[in-house]
C-alpha cells in the first residue's frame, strides 16, 4: 500500500459528520502542518493553511469540505432507541437496517437502524420506504437509563456510518463511505505536497471546511478570512456508469479522468478559468469529464461569492454512490486530478489572473 492509499483510507474511516470534524482535522493538520508555512484554525473550526511563493500574489484558495453526511442523537425513548436529527442529504432508504457509529462521551457506541421483518408486515407496508422521522437506533440498551448511564448517550452526540475502507476486487477501486469529500481533502493534501518541491507564483491557500453539508458554513468563513484572488474547490463528482441512472442526471464515469463543474445549483465557473483548465488538461494528456448538475451545491459558490467576486472552478473527483455507507473512487482519477490542479496552479501568475478576471 502506497503512501496515497493509506491517506485515502484513513481519511475515509474517519469520524466526521457536519459540525463534528474533530478526527478529521486531526489528520488534515497533521499532513498539511509539514508542507505549509503557515496553519490555523477559524472561529467555526475549518483549517487554514498557506504556502509562500516567490510573490505575494496571486492569492489562491483551494478548498474541500471535512464534513461527511450523519446525525446527531435527537432523544433516546424510554425503551432504549436512539432518534436522530440527520445532518446533510440521506435518503431515507439510505438510513435503513446499517450499521452507525454513535460517539459519546464513554467513547464509540456500534447501534443499527431496525427494520421491521417482513414476516409481520401488511402487503402494502413491504414495499414502503421508512421516513426519516420513523427511523430509530438499536443500540441494545435495557432502557433510557441503561442507555444514558452505561452507553454515555445524550442528545446532541454525533452519529456517523459504520463502514470501513475495503478495495473492491480491484487495486484501483476503492470502496469507502465519506468520499464526498474525503477524497477532496486527499487531493488538496497531496497538491499541497507537490507544491512544497516546486516555487509557485503566489500564495496559496489551502482550506478545509466544516460544515459543507448542511449548507456551506465552513466555506463561508474562510472565504472571509482569505483574501483569495482565485479559487478552486475540490469535490467528489457524481459517477452516472452503473445500472438505473443517466447521463441525463449526471454524466461522469468512473476511471475516465477528473471532472469539471460547467453547472451546478450553486455556482458557474469563471468562464476564462474554465478554459484555462480544459487547456492544461489537454496538454497533460488527462481526458478531463464534463459535469452538469442541477441538485448539487459546493464550496466553490461561497468562493466565488466572497468579497467582490472570486473567479472560481469546481474540479472533481468521479465517485458513485454518495451520501450512501457505501461508495467508490478509482485511484488513477485522483492521481489524475492531483497532477491537473497543480499543474493549473503552477500556470497561475499575477498576469493570467488578472485577465480571468478581466470583463471589459
Ligand atoms: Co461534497
Amino acid at each position: 500500500m502506497d503512501r496515497e492509499q493509506r491517506l485515502l483510507q484513513e481519511l475515509s474511516n474517519a469520524f466526521g459528520p457536519s459540525g463534528f470534524e474533530e478526527s478529521i482535522r486531526e489528520i488534515v493538520i497533521r499532513e498539511l502542518a509539514p508542507l505549509s508555512d503557515s496553519i490555523q484554525t477559524d472561529g467555526i473550526g475549518s483549517v487554514i493553511a498557506s504556502l509562500n511563493g516567490t510573490n505575494s500574489n496571486p492569492i489562491v484558495m483551494l478548498a474541500a469540505h471535512m464534513d461527511e453526511v450523519g446525525a446527531i442523537v435527537k432523544l433516546i425513548t424510554p425503551e432504549g432507541f436512539v432518534k436522530i436529527q440527520t445532518l446533510g442529504g440521506w435518503l431515507d432508504n439510505a438510513l435503513i437496517n446499517q450499521r452507525f457509529i454513535i460517539k459519546t462521551r464513554n467513547g464509540n457506541v456500534l447501534g443499527f437502524t431496525g427494520l421491521k421483518t417482513p414476516h409481520v408486515m401488511k402487503v402494502e407496508d413491504r414495499n414502503k420506504i421508512i421516513a426519516a422521522s420513523d427511523i430509530f437506533i438499536d443500540i441494545g440498551a435495557k432502557d433510557k437509563e441503561d442507555a444514558e448511564e452505561r452507553l454515555g448517550i445524550k442528545p446532541g452526540d454525533p452519529i456517523a456510518p459504520d463502514s470501513k475502507f475495503a478495495l473492491l476486487n480491484d487495486e484501483k477501486i476503492y470502496l469507502g463511505k465519506a468520499w464526498d469529500d474525503r477524497v477532496g481533502i486527499g487531493a488538496m493534501i497531496e497538491v499541497f505536497r507537490n507544491l512544497k518541491n516546486r516555487s509557485t507564483h503566489g500564495t496559496i491557500y489551502a482550506a478545509a471546511t466544516v460544515q459543507e453539508e448542511v449548507g456551506l458554513r465552513g466555506a463561508h468563513t474562510s472565504s472571509y478570512t482569505i483574501p483569495a484572488q482565485i479559487g478552486i474547490n475540490l469535490e467528489s463528482g457524481i459517477a452516472s456508469d452503473y445500472p438505473g441512472i443517466s447521463q441525463e442526471e449526471a454524466q461522469a464515469k468512473l476511471g475516465n479522468g477528473p471532472g469539471i463543474l460547467l453547472y451546478d445549483s450553486s455556482m458557474l465557473p469563471n468562464l476564462k478559468f474554465r478554459d484555462l483548465c480544459i487547456d492544461t488538461a489537454k496538454k497533460l494528456k488527462i481526458n478531463l469529464q464534463f459535469e452538469v448538475l442541477s441538485g448539487y451545491g459546493e464550496d466553490g459558490a461561497e468562493i466565488q461569492k466572497s468579497r467582490s467576486g472570486v473567479p472560481t472552478v469546481a474540479i472533481t473527483v468521479p465517485t458513485r454512490y454518495l451520501h450512501n455507507h457505501n461508495s467508490v473512487i478509482n485511484r488513477d482519477d485522483f492521481d489524475q486530478t492531483v497532477t491537473l490542479v497543480t499543474e493549473i496552479i503552477k500556470n497561475l501568475d499575477t498576469d493570467t489572473v488578472e485577465q480571468l478576471t478581466k470583463f471589459s
